[in-house]
C-alpha cells in the first residue's frame, strides 16, 4: 500500500490500522478496547491489555531463535572498547540486575532514576525495570546536581542506577559526586543507589546505602518477566517547559511497543537482524525510542556509541562505525553533520570506509538546514531524511516513510504527517489556515500510540500546557505551514524553548538563575544563530542601581551560575550588560525582536515600542561580542 492509502486508512479506520500494528507485540492478554476514549482530553490505548515490554524487546527473540544474534553492539572510542551481547547475554544480564533492583524492594510502579552514561549498562539497568513493571527516568549526564534534584524530587525515586563517570572526548566527569550532590539538594531520598564502578574513576561508596552493581550481581537472583497494564507507564522523561520546572512526559507500555515496532519498518524500513545505529543518548527520547526500545523491540542490532562525531578521534568517526557494525541506517541531528562538515568539507575520510551496507540517513532533533542535508546527500549517496516529532510524542509525527513509499525529497521539509497523526495548521481562534500561511502546528485528538497520556502526576499541567489552546488539538509547540502537496514545513517554536546542538533547552530557566545574582535587576536569555549548533544562548542582563561591575568578570560569574545549576549541556557561554531591555507596552520583554537584531536578520519592530533608541542600544551590545552585524 502506497503512503496515500496507508495515511487515508490510519485517518477512517484508526481502531483496524492499530489492531494490525498490535500484531508486532506479544500481549500476555488481549486488550479490550483499542481506544478508549470515554474521558476526553485523555486517550488511552489497548486498555485491558496485558504485556511485558521487556519482554517483547529481548526475551521473545531468544524465544524465536535470536538468541545468539547482536542485540547490542558496543563502541567506545574514548575508552577504546568494544564488543557485542547477544540477545540471550542481553537476557541473562537484564534478568540478573531487575533481580538485583527486586532486592532493594522495587517492585510494579515504583521508580527508579537512572543517570548513566553511553554505556550497554544503561539499556540493562532500562529493561531490567520494565522486566518488573518499575517505572524509571532516565536523566542526561550533562545535566547539573539541581537539575537532577528536580527530577529527584518529582518522580521521588525508590533506587537511582548511576556510574563512577562518563567520558567526554578526554575529559572524565565524575558522575557520583554530582549525584552525591543531588541527592542532599533533593528532599526526597532514594532506598539505595546501585553504582557501576567503570575503570575510568572509582566512586567513593556511602556505607548502607550505595551499592557495587558488580558485586551485587554475584549474589542476585534473575528475576523474570511480570505482566503490566498496556496502560501503565514504562517510563517518565523530563523535557524542558516553559519554566524552569521541566515536564515529565509519561510513557505507557502498550501504545509505546505497538507505535515503535511499528515504525522501525514503516519510518525506517528495517528488518529483525539489520544494524540500525542512532548516534544519540540514552538520557533523550531518541535514545529512549531508537537506542534501546525501538530496535530491540523489532529484533534488530543496535549500536551504542560513546563518542562524538568530530574528535573521537577525526570526523571519520561515523563512516568507521557504520563500516565496521554494518550499519543499514543511521539516526542522528543535523549538528552532527555539520561539526563533520566543517572539519572535513570534500567528505576526505569517507574515502577510507566500504559504506555499501548503509542504506538511509535519518536527521532530527531541530531544523534541518538544506546545506547540511545536500552535503549529506551528496557525500553519501543514499537518501537523507530530515523527520519531525519531539519527546512528547516519543517517534516521528511527520516522515518521509522509506518502509512505505519514498517521496521525493524537499530540502527544509520533514515531508508528511505519519499514518496516525492528524496535523493540521491553526490560527488562534482554531480556523485552519490556507496552505502556504504560518500557523500553529497542532495534532488533532487523539494522539496516536506512543504519544504521551499525561505528565508524571501532573493531569492538570498536561491539559494546561497541550491542550487548552484550541479545544479538541494538541499543541506542539512549534510553528510552520503545509505546502500544496501536503508537506510540513517545521519554521519555529512558539515558546521560550531553544535548540542547541539537537538539546533541548528552556531559556526561561536560563533566566530564573540569571536572575538569582546579587547584581542582575533584570534579564533576558534569546537563541541566536550559530554555525555548529543551531543555536546558542546569549543572556542579556540589566544590572541593580549602584552595581559597578566589570563586566567580562561579571559574565564569567554567570556563565558559571548556568553551567553549576543547568549543566554543561546548555552551552551557556554569553553575557551582555545593557542599560534597559525593550519592552511592549504591557511590559512584554521583546525576545524575538533582539534575536533578529543579534541574527543581523531583518527587524520587524513592534508597533507597542514607544522608544527606538533602545533597539541601537542593544545592537551595540550585541556587537561587543560579535553579533547584530550589519548586512
Ligand atoms: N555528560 C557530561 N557532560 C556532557 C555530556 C554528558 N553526557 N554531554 C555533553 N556534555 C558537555 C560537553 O562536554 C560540553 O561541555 P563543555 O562546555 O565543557 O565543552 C557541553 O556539555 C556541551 O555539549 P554539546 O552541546 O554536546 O557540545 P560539544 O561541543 O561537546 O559537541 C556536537 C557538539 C555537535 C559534536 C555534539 O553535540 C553532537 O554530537 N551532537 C549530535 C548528536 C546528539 O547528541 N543529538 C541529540 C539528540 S538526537
Ligand atoms: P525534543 O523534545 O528535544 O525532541 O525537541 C523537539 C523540538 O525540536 C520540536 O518541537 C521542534 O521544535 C524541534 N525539532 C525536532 N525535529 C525537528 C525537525 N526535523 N525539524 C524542525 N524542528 C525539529
Amino acid at each position: 500500500m502506497n503512503y496515500k492509502d496507508t495515511y487515508s486508512r490510519s485517518m477512517n479506520d484508526p481502531d483496524a490500522f492499530w489492531a494490525e500494528a498490535a500484531k508486532g507485540i506479544d500481549w500476555i492478554s488481549p486488550f479490550d478496547m483499542i481506544l478508549d476514549d470515554t474521558t476526553p482530553p485523555f486517550y488511552h490505548w489497548f486498555k485491558g491489555g496485558e504485556l511485558n515490554t521487556c519482554y517483547n524487546a529481548v526475551d521473545r527473540h531468544v524465544a524465536n531463535g535470536r538468541g545468539e544474534q547482536a542485540a547490542i553492539i558496543f563502541d567506545s572510542p574514548v575508552t577504546n572498547t568494544k564488543g557485542t551481547l547477544t540477545y540471550s547475554d542481553l537476557q541473562a544480564a537484564t534478568a540478573l540486575f531487575a533481580g538485583i533492583l527486586a532486592g532493594q524492594g522495587v517492585a510494579k510502579g515504583d521508580r527508579v532514576l537512572i543517570y548513566m552514561p553511553m554505556i550497554p549498562e544503561a539499556a540493562i539497568a532500562m529493561l531490567a525495570c520494565a522486566r518488573i513493571g518499575a517505572i524509571h527516568s532516565v536523566v542526561f549526564g550533562g545535566f547539573a546536581a539541581k537539575e537532577l534534584a528536580t527530577r529527584i524530587d518529582d518522580a521521588k525515586p525508590k533506587v537511582i542506577v548511576s556510574a563512577s563517570c562518563g567520558i567526554e572526548v578526554k575529559k572524565v566527569i565524575e558522575y557520583k559526586p554530582l549525584l552525591d550532590k543531588a541527592i542532599d539538594f533533593a528532599t526526597h531520598k532514594p532506598a539505595s543507589t546501585i553504582i557501576y564502578q567503570r575503570p575510568q574513576a572509582a566512586a567513593q561508596m556511602i556505607e548502607g546505602r550505595d551499592i557495587d552493581w558488580v558485586e551485587a550481581a554475584k549474589t542476585a537472583t534473575p528475576a523474570e518477566c511480570v505482566p503490566v497494564a498496556a496502560t501503565d507507564p514504562l517510563y517518565i522523561l523530563y523535557t524542558s517547559g516553559t519554566t524552569g520546572i521541566p515536564k515529565g512526559v509519561v510513557r505507557d507500555n502498550g501504545g509505546h511497543a505497538v507505535a515503535l515496532h511499528w515504525s522501525m519498518k514503516n519510518v525506517y524500513n528495517v528488518e529483525p537482524g539489520d544494524v540500525f545505529w542512532s548516534a544519540s543518548d540514552v538520557g533523550w527520547v531518541v535514545g529512549h525510542s531508537y537506542i534501546v526500545y525501538g530496535p530491540l523491540l523489532a529484533g534488530c542490532t543496535t549500536v551504542f556509541y560513546e563518542g562524538k562525531p568530530v574528535g573521537t578521534p577525526d570526523p571519520g568517526a561515523f563512516w568507521r562505525v557504520i563500516s565496521e557494525h554494518d550499519v543499514k541506517v543511521m539516526f542522528t541531528a543535523p549538528t552532527a553533520f555539520r561539526a563533520i562538515k566543517r572539519e572535513d568539507p570534500e567528505g576526505t575520510y569517507l574515502q577510507k570506509y566500504d559504506m555499501s551496507k548503509f542504506e538511509a540517513l535519518f536527521l532530527a532533533g531541530e531544523r534541518c538546514d538544506p546545506d547540511t542535508l545536500s552535503w549529506a546527500q551528496e557525500k553519501l549517496g543514499v537518501p537523507v531524511i530530515d523527520h519531525w516529532w519531539q519527546t512528547e510524542t516519543g517517534w516521528a509525527i511527520a516522515a518521509n516513510l522509506l518502509g512505505i513509499e519514498q517521496l521525493p525529497i524537499k530540502a527544509g521539509s520533514p515531508t508528511v504527517a505519519v499514518p496516525g497523526y492528524d496535523v493540521r495548521i491553526l490560527k488562534e481562534n482554531g480556523e485552519e489556515e490556507q496552505s502556504g500561511e504560518i500557523g500553529l502546528i497542532m495534532i488533532k485528538l487523539p494522539l496516536p500510540p506512543g504519544c504521551l497520556p499525561t505528565l508524571w502526576q501532573n493531569d492538570e499541567r498536561y491539559v494546561e500546557s497541550y491542550l487548552s489552546m484550541i479545544e479538541g488539538y494538541y499543541l506542539t509547540g512549534d510553528a510552520g505551514f503545509k505546502d500544496e502537496d501536503g508537506y510540513l514545513w517545521i519554521m519555529s517554536r512558539i515558546d521560550d524553548i531553544i535548540n542547541v546542538a539537537g538539546h533541548r533547552l528552556s531559556t526561561g530557566g536560563m533566566e530564573e538563575v540569571l536572575a538569582n545574582h546579587g547584581d542582575v535587576a533584570e534579564c533576558a536569555v534569546i537563541g541566536v544563530a550559530d554555525q555548529l549548533k543551531g543555536e546558542l544562548p546569549l543572556g542579556l542582563v540589566v544590572l541593580k542601581a549602584g552595581a559597578d561591575r566589570d563586566v567580562s568578570e561579571l559574565a564569567g560569574e554567570l556563565v558559571q551560575m548556568v553551567r553549576d545549576k543547568i549543566g554543561p549541556v546548555a552551552s551557556f557561554k554569553m553575557a551582555v550588560v545593557v542599560d534597559r531591555l525593550p519592552k511592549t507596552r504591557s511590559g512584554k520583554i521583546l525576545r524575538g525582536t533582539m534575536k533578529s537584531i543579534a541574527d543581523g536578520s531583518e527587524v520587524k519592530v513592534p508597533a507597542t515600542i514607544d522608544d527606538l533608541a533602545i533597539l541601537d542600544e542593544i545592537k551595540a551590545a550585541l556587537q561587543t561580542i560579535g553579533y547584530a552585524k550589519e548586512t
